[in-house]
């Protein structure tokens, strides 16, 4: 088969020239042929989605897995409802938001879609690519068409038209030059079928923009995690080894200078190197694929595929990669990495962050310690640890018996009773039980650190401060909300009454107390739990990425 290149890039020939070739690359969708097209994100290999025969031939021609699911590309949210049912609300206010861009949504299918498209999944994913020429191609062939990226299987995806034909010169009907792709990764993939909505595949659109329309968002495990033996990915394509380059790639994590030396560390007369711009220099005499600068991941996404294709030509032994952190586009960035490199990983940022988190009943603690979850922190409860020393730590018992004496009921059991009375208004007092909480519940802490080793800890306590447990954080964060919202939080969560909710909150610590004695305030007069969530969640992204720099800084100096 010849594979005809329609030459569209040059977007000042004469009109009349482009509308022919938009019409012919067209009719080559219309007539059930295969067509590389351009997109934004990377060049796709399109084929008429409702078409049973043209679509089997984008697996054939991609040696694609069967059970690997296909994209339909629309030109624009109008078309949702002819190819999916029940289409939610958001799914709307996202197309508004973002298309023409780089999101797929994932809903439920039509019967009109046939199973070869879907895999014979009961959802689809659609996407409205944000490049002109393919969308004028769309609207004038009329159909949806089916595309996945237009590399082989398996090899990185393809960002030029001269990617596509590498791949797939021969094997297909045409491929449309529309320049090179603008953002160079993958659609974000954003599943609105269940709730709360999933990340299948971090992609150009970064995570943070769609959490600030939908509000949290879960992220499934196969984007940053290989998958365990036997387990199923929600997006089939996410449990193939990927965009791989045929030496073995290693992927280094954390704050660039270090990954730079690590890699210099690791490093054969033989391996290449993708590097960030700046350090490029301390690799001569290797083959290196520069990513861009450390500080910008747009020009990262740009050309983390070509840095991999490029490598599959040439006679290295083995490629170490850096890799930039999390957010933006980095999550795109760094997954598609970590997947060439079959989730090789060596992680030289050992620094950990411990977050203390305090604040009165009612405020938001539990949210907050929710967000830090949800960024991969551990939370350790220092009220837990606190009673399951009193449990099984004789000396800890021990201790306070020789501080208040017979405060154990017979069973053994604290008589928490005896030793609050003991205590409450005797500030004398309250401070040495504070101090042997101290010593003990410390070194408790560091051990349990050290047996579950985190990058990210919050230490929930109410009494931070009093116990002192505020030392061994890098931050201490209060918790706070104005007192008539707490009231009304307290009454709807333990169903109780105004009169007893507004003493229990009086006799807690007042907020001045946490303002002045924390190094941080997180206000939360948000009117839900989810939203404060979401706001906590960036809150602590922006801290924790403060602290880090700031201990970078002093291991400097
Ligand atoms: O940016 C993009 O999305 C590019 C351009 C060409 O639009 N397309 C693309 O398609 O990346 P592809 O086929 O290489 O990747 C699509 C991914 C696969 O991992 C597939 O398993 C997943 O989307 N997928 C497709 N339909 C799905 C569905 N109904 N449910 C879950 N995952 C789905
Ligand atoms: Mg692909």
């Amino acid at each position: 088969m010849q594979t005809l290149l329609f030459d569209l890039k040059d977007t000042k020939r004469p009109p009349k020239e482009i509308d022919d070739l938009i019409q012919a690359a067209a009719r080559v969708l219309r007539e059930g042929g295969l067509l590389g097209i351009p997109t934004e994100t990377v060049y796709g290999l399109g084929a008429n989605g409702l078409n049973p025969e043209a679509v089997r031939k984008i697996f054939a021609a991609k040696g694609r897995p069967q059970d690997n699911p296909l994209i339909l590309h629309v030109p624009g949210p109008q078309w949702l409802t002819r190819y999916c049912r029940e289409v939610p609300p958001i799914a709307y206010e996202l197309a508004r938001r973002f298309w023409p861009g780089p999101l797929t949504m994932i809903l439920k299918r039509n019967p009109i879609v046939p199973d070869e498209t879907t895999a014979g999944l009961d959802t689809v994913g659609v996407r409205c690519p944000n490049h002109p020429v393919t969308l004028n191609i769309i609207r004038e062939a009329g159909i949806p068409v089916a595309a996945p990226s237009a590399n082989l299987s398996g090899r990185p995806s393809c960002t030029t038209a001269e990617d596509v034909l590498e791949d797939m010169d021969g094997k297909i009907d045409g491929v449309v030059d529309g320049g090179p792709c603008a953002v160079g990764v993958e659609s974000t993939i954003l599943d609105l079928t269940v709730t709360p909505p999933r990340l299948l595949r971090p992609g150009g659109l970064p995570l943070e923009e769609l959490e600030n329309i939908v509000g949290h968002i879960d992220v499934d495990q196969a984007v940053t995690s290989p998958l365990k033996k036997g387990e199923q990915p929600k997006a089939p394509g996410m449990k193939y080894r990927h965009y791989a380059p045929k030496a073995p790639v290693t992927v280094v994590t954390g704050a660039p200078r270090k990954t730079a030396q690590e890699i210099l560390h690791l490093l054969k007369p033989t391996s290449g190197v993708i590097c960030f711009d700046e350090f490029e220099g301390l690799f001569t005499g290797h083959e290196v694929h520069p990513l861009g600068p450390s500080t910008d991941k747009a020009i990262q996404a740009q050309r983390v595929f070509d840095a991999l294709r490029t490598f599959d030509g040439s006679p290295v032994s083995e490629i170490f990669a850096q890799c930039p952190d999390r957010r933006g586009l980095g999550l795109a960035v760094g997954n598609r990495l970590k997947k060439a490199a079959g989730f090789q990983v060596v992680d030289v940022d050992d620094e950990n962050v411990l977050i203390g988190i305090t604040g009165g009943t009612g405020a938001g603690k539990s949210c907050a310690l929710r967000a830090i979850a949800s960024l991969g922190g551990k939370v350790l409860d220092c009220d837990q640890v606190y009673r399951e020393l009193l449990r099984d730590d004789e000396s800890f018992r021990n201790a306070i018996a020789a501080a208040f004496g017979s405060v154990f009921l017979p069973d053994g059991e604290l008589n928490s009773r005896k030793l609050g009375q003991e205590v409450f208004g005797n500030t004398a007092k309250l401070a040495k039980l504070d101090a042997i909480v101290f010593r003990f519940v410390r070194p408790e802490l560091n051990r349990r650190m050290e047996t579950e080793p985190s990058r990210l800890y919050a230490l929930d306590a109410i009494n931070l401060i009093e116990a002192d447990l505020d030392q061994i954080c890098d931050r201490t964060v209060a918790v706070t909300a104005p007192v008539e919202l707490r009231v009304r939080r307290i009454m709807a969560r333990d169903g109780i009454d105004e009169q007893y909710a507004r003493m229990r909150i009086s006799a807690q610590k007042p907020d001045d107390f946490y303002r002045e004695k924390c190094d941080c305030v997180l206000e939360n007069s948000a009117d839900s739990p989810e939203a404060f969530q979401q706001e906590a969640r960036n809150y602590f992204e922006k801290l924790i990425d403060k602290i880090k720099e700031e201990k970078q800084h002093g291991g400097d100096e």
